[in-house]
């Protein structure tokens, strides 16, 4: 859905703001992926490093370019310090009428509603932009913390899909769903 070639929009609601990823963004997100919760929940590389963080911020911003992903660093709208990640992941040309959002935050960026604004924002705008009607978002079924996001950001659970995912080590997790609708 997105535009080859047109620029990558910067969303804010003045609190957080999601903003096109840049090369010198990779020290931060090497950073912020030392993080243990990160790692258990997001499937990164382990050990993590400063070439990952490249490749993570390089391929971002030349999806979002080429689409149908859209790919966003979330920083502070005053010091435009790096707060976390958030991506959408489609709509595939396949599948047009649905998106799915993932995201991850730094440890100092948890705790105040960071995660739950940059979702209602990415999410408003591909409802405001695109024909998708159905956006999801699924996490660990251990994930409280996630799952507390998405009702926030105006998800309803959909069920656990059993064995939807497989751990870096090849065994089964299972996923909660979670959806938001056009209408809602
Ligand atoms: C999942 C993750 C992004 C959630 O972060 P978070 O800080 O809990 O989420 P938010 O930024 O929306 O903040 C909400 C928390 O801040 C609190 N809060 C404080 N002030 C707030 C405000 N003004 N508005 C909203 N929430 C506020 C909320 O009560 C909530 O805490 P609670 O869940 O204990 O009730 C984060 O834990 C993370 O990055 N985890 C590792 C990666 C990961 O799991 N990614 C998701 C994979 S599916």
């Amino acid at each position: 859905m997105n535009d080859p070639g047109a620029a990558q929009p910067t969303l804010s609601d003045e609190v957080v703001t999601l903003r096109p990823w840049r090369p010198d963004d990779a020290t931060a997100v090497d950073r912020a992926c030392q993080d243990a919760e990160i790692a258990r929940f997001v499937p990164i590389p382990q050990p993590y490093t400063l070439d990952d963080a490249r490749w993570f911020v390089a391929s971002c911003a030349e999806e979002s370019i080429t689409g149908p992903s859209a790919h966003f660093a979330i920083v502070d709208p005053a010091t435009d310090l790096l707060l976390g990640a958030i991506s959408r992941h489609g709509p595939r040309a396949e599948t047009p009428h649905r998106a799915a959002i993932g995201y991850w935050l730094a440890p100092e960026a948890r705790g105040r509603g960071v995660a739950t604004r940059a979702v209602r924002l990415l999410v408003d705008w591909s409802f405001a932009t695109s024909t998708t009607v159905r956006m999801e978002l699924y996490t660990d079924v251990e994930n409280e913390r996630s799952g507390r996001v998405a009702r926030r950001a105006g998800f309803e659970p959909e069920g656990i899909r059993r064995a939807w995912d497989l751990d870096r080590a090849g065994r089964p997790i299972d996923s909660a769903f979670y959806v938001r609708l056009r209408s809602t």
